[in-house]
């Protein structure tokens, strides 16, 4: 199975894709391509798929970590050339949201009324072979929050509970790969998750992981358990942070990679 990432906010050296605060992945499978979020803007995303050689219309399904802009901003364009497009997410991807940034109140929900949404809490098969992880229910281990995103709550505010925050696994040739996008509901969660559902731990994980505000515990933690755990080969950007990575590739060595967009692995 070969897999590209298509959009991050990093670029790798000599591609001719763009780069921005956002993530997209393209999977190719024996039963065609399959996009994993949209990046934030359709014009990121369409050049990306064109230096990919991937015409839109061959992409067979899409799936959507969550409902953030800068997984989702690249929709409306890529609806437009491909109606009717196969959507999988979480049913609460459509829920209103906000961001709260001193007195300002952002509405951030899904400006879209979607058509060919396959919403479900539970996991889905898209293709044979690739699976969405369906909701992290059980959250024992940090999450990857941030202070900014609120739901309505009665008259109030709560802070957004990520409950749509989903991740995508695939059988590889070597075992199961897990793709991230920002794993709001934390990396270590998504991982007991996936041994839960899936009755196995991922060899390799892939995408954004939101530590970027974690701090000194939550990481030291994170090394701990992935080292009990038997750590699977991380391929980290978006929202994993500088700090968290340093961190993780001082623990575990040549496991950790970047992963910029023109990144093509084969699992
Ligand atoms: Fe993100
Ligand atoms: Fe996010």
């Amino acid at each position: 199975m070969k897999l590209t990432c298509l959009v991050d906010n990093a670029v790798q050296p000599h591609s001719a894709s763009w780069g921005e605060h956002g993530l997209a992945f393209l999977i190719e499978s024996e039963e065609g391509w399959l996009l994993f979020d949209t990046g934030a803007s359709g014009a990121v995303l369409l050049h990306n798929l064109e230096v990919a050689e991937v015409a839109p219309r061959s992409i067979s399904a899409l799936v959507l970590s969550h409902s953030h802009w800068d997984h989702t901003g690249g929709l409306s364009a890529l609806l437009e050339r491909v109606p009717g497009l196969p959507i999988y997410a979480h049913p609460d991807l459509v829920r209103e949201r906000f961001s709260r940034r001193g007195g300002e109140v952002q509405a951030k929900g899904l400006p879209l009324a979607l058509e060919a949404l396959r919403l479900s809490a539970a996991p889905q098969e898209v293709l044979p072979g690739i699976w969405t992880t369906g909701e992290i229910s059980e959250r024992p281990e940090p999450e990857g929050r941030s202070p900014h995103h609120f739901v309505r709550d009665g008259e109030g505010w709560a802070p957004d509970p990520y409950r749509d925050d989903m991740s995508l696994v695939l059988e590889g040739s070597q075992g199961l790969v897990l793709i991230c996008g920002c794993c709001h509901a934390g990396l270590l969660n998504t991982l007991l998750h996936v041994r839960r559902a899936f009755g196995r731990d991922p060899v390799a994980v892939l995408g954004g992981t939101h530590l970027i505000s974690a701090d000194e515990r939550h990481l030291r933690r994170l090394v701990e358990v992935l080292r009990r755990l038997g750590p699977p080969a991380l391929y980290l950007n978006h929202c994993t942070g500088q700090a968290a990575y340093v961190v993780l590739a001082q623990a575990f060595g040549d496991r950790v990679a970047p992963c910029p967009a023109g990144t093509v692995l084969e699992f």
